[in-house]
């Protein structure tokens, strides 16, 4: 089973707060969404390989460390997962970014893809999957089962607030899946919205609602 991290970080669960109150508008809550997908992002690299180097300073030589190998790529789920780039390519500027578009048909809350493009050397990297909202655990587990088929060295799975039945689907779905959130909320009510939550995460970053 892969490991479950709730970033429960002071300063991520005080943007969390903002994020989900009602008054905050568009232009803060996409701001907010990036602060806090970079703050995770710092917990979700924690493991990178690193490799020796030597590098010369101003005064001396010096044994240092880097990131080995190609690195990581980013799969943000539209259109939700595109709020939080701008904050995980802050700290991570070399990253290749793949896009995974679904939307839930609101009738059966199944998840319907409509784009998938993927960076071509997928094979030699590290992917992270973002989507701000674990809800019924539907489109992450169908963007992590297209991103399988092309053969990653791992995924891991970057939200900002889980429900518990999507964790847990999400869990049983893809036992190999690093899971990172902020939060893990109560359930989902009848139209399979989290609650507490925050409401439509693509609605409230595009202000389409
Ligand atoms: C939202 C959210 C997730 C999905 C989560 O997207 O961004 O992708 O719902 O729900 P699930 O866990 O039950 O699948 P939505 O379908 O509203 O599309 P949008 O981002 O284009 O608005
Ligand atoms: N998608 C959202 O944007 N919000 C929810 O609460 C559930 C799914």
């Amino acid at each position: 089973m892969g490991n479950v991290t709730i970033t429960n970080h002071p300063l991520i669960q005080h943007k969390l707060t903002l994020l989900r109150d009602k008054n905050t508008g568009s232009k803060e809550f996409r701001a907010l969404v990036g602060e806090i997908a970079m703050l995770m992002c710092y917990e979700a690299t924690r493991d990178l390989p690193l490799k020796e180097v030597e590098i010369e300073t101003p005064v001396s030589v010096a044994k240092t460390r880097v990131i080995s190998g190609k690195k990581l790529a980013f799969v943000p789920i539209l259109r939700a997962g595109l709020g939080m780039m701008d904050g995980v390519l802050a700290l991570v500027p070399s990253a290749r970014v793949g896009h995974i578009g679904l939307y839930r048909d609101p009738e059966t809350l199944q998840p319907v893809e409509y784009y998938c493009k993927l960076p071509t050397d997928i094979q030699e990297r590290e992917v992270i999957v973002l989507d701000p909202m674990l809800a019924t655990g539907g489109s992450a587990i169908d963007a992590i089962t297209q991103i399988k088929k092309r053969g990653p060295k791992t995924i891991k799975f970057m939200g900002i607030i889980a429900a518990p039945e999507g964790l847990d689907a999400l869990c049983k779905a893809h036992p190999d899946v690093d899971i990172f959130c902020a939060a893990l909320d109560e359930k989902l009510n009848d139209h399979g919205y989290i609650l507490p939550g925050l409401g439509d995460a693509g609605d409230r970053i595009f202000g389409t609602k």
